[in-house]
């Protein structure tokens, strides 16, 4: 333990979670350092220091931990094993780990976008640092991945359209993360982080199409036709990963854990609060 450090590390400071996280720390008054591997893009609240960090780069490690006690990390598994090295030797106390709930799955380990976070949990577990996994489901701002599509009026083409998600509103996680690093409640915990309802795709799209007042078609689409269109944008084993895991979904309701209420004690933000604070994104850009 190094008692005189004080600052707390964001990595992923660009990313939906990250940012909100450098917001709410900085808010409460706690010394905060946002890392992200382009700072040029980074952009930070008024007296938040910015440092450049690629968590697949260890030489960028020392500078970024100087100081700092504990660490909101992205997972990554290519430099975890340095990252823990590092983190350890700077004297950092606690990790908070944005996981994902993928880790609970039967075949996590062989499950490339599952294993992507159990190993760095594993790897954080094995260390002598004190660590909470934060699990989220599939975040609420996934949508962002149709706004070209509805922005242009084309049809959402999905192999799934009634595969159940639950989702979650990032800066629910935000809250969550924000509490884990300045509470005690959440340290060395594991919870699963889920929205409030489950919802199909096609749900979504509906809840999404009221808060836009225009029509998203749905077109329902094979499982080959999704692998090419997919592989377009991601590596196939990516594809594979998700296409099975809303095959799966597609049977029935997903669990809702509501974990904002249980873990602060209200309710968590709807997916229609997210469409509502959303909908530029959605247009022609
Ligand atoms: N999306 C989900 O449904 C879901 C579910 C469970 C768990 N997770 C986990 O949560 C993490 C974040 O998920 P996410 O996909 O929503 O990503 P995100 O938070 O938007 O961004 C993640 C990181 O990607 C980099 N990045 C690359 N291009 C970017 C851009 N244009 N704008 C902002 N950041 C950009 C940034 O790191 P640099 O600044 O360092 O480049 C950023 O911190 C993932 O590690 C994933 O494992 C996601």
């Amino acid at each position: 333990m190094n008692s005189t450090n004080t600052t707390t590390l964001v990595t992923g400071a660009r990313g939906k979670v990250g940012r909100g996280v450098v917001a709410r720390l900085h808010a409460a008054g706690h010394a905060v350092r946002a890392a992200s591997a382009r700072t040029a893009d980074l952009t930070v609240p008024d007296g938040v220091e910015a440092v450049e960090l690629a968590l697949d780069r260890p030489e960028t490690f020392a500078a970024a931990l100087h100081g700092v006690r504990q660490v909101f990390l992205y997972p990554q598994p290519a430099g975890i094993d340095a990252f823990v090295t590092a983190a350890e030797a700077a004297g950092v106390e606690h990790v908070v780990l944005l996981s994902s709930s993928s880790v609970l799955g039967p075949d996590a380990e062989q499950d490339p976008l599952a294993s992507h976070s159990l190993l760095v949990e594993r790897a954080l577990a094995g260390s002598g640092l004190t660590c909470t996994f934060l699990r989220p489901d599939a975040f609420a701002s996934n949508a962002l991945g149709w706004a070209y599509a509805i922005g242009r009026g084309l049809p959402i083409r999905l192999a799934h359209p009634d595969a159940h998600i639950a989702p979650i509103h990032p800066e629910d996680i935000a809250d969550i993360a924000a509490e884990a690093l300045t509470g005690t409640s959440l340290t060395g915990t594991a919870p699963t982080l889920t929205g409030p309802e489950s919802l199909t795709f096609r749900e979504q799209l509906a809840v999404l199409a009221d808060a836009l007042g225009r029509e998203i078609p749905v077109e329902r689409i094979t499982r080959a036709e999704a692998e090419e269109e997919m592989g377009r944008h991601m590596p196939a084993h990516v594809v594979t990963s998700l296409l099975d895991l809303w095959a799966a979904a597609d049977h029935g309701p997903a669990a809702v854990h509501d974990t904002t209420r249980t873990l602060l004690g209200r309710p968590a933000r709807t997916y229609r609060q997210w469409a509502g604070e959303n909908t530029a994104a959605f247009g022609r850009g």
